[in-house]
């Protein structure tokens, strides 16, 4: 069954900042099934063609708790799908440049913890927990934002931000 869905990956439209399905917190999901296992094979062919290393549900305009994320750090390179996840530890703290498919053209340094647990649901139901850092602790915690309605810029300065927006051609009125 799951071979057909692989066959039938779709590419979808990445929803661009200030798009509103940004800013949305998403509800948790509560049964995983077919249409989650769906999602996230076509969310993996929407972030490979736009050769992201991470995607959020939202960012495909779909309100759901799902992220994918690239683990460029291991001996393979997989993605994980990673449904409701929570991240439930956190340590240290270091800045790294980071981007985003829905903020094209745009790249911040960014503050955040340096080590994270995270727990999560994968597309079978199994619980994970896994422990993170650097690069995948990275994505992990941009993707995760996602699912609150956050986006990178809203982890940097009052300045830079404004910066960012106005090149943005947003409303900055709107932001604050
Ligand atoms: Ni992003």
């Amino acid at each position: 069954m799951y071979d057909k869905i692989k066959n039938n990956m779709a590419k979808l439209e990445i929803k661009i900042y200030p798009d509103p399905v940004l800013r949305k917190k998403v509800k948790p999901v509560e049964k995983i099934g077919i249409d989650e296992q769906k999602l996230a094979y076509d969310m993996i062919e929407t972030m490979r063609s736009a050769k992201g290393v991470g995607l959020a549900a939202p960012q495909i305009g779909v309100s759901k708790r799902i992220i994918i994320v690239e683990d460029i750090e291991g001996d393979n390179k997989v993605v994980l799908t990673l449904i409701n996840p929570k991240i439930t530890q956190k340590k240290g703290k270091v800045k790294f440049c980071e981007g985003c498919l829905s903020l094209p053209g745009i790249s911040s340094d960014v503050v955040r913890p340096e080590f994270i647990t995270v727990e999560a649901q994968n597309l079978d139901g199994d619980m994970l927990k896994i422990n993170a850092e650097g690069l995948l602790a990275r994505i992990i915690q941009h993707e995760t934002d996602h699912l609150d309605g956050i986006v990178f810029i809203d982890r940097i300065s009052f300045l830079k931000r404004k910066k960012i927006i106005k090149q943005l051609g947003a409303k900055v009125c709107m932001e604050f």
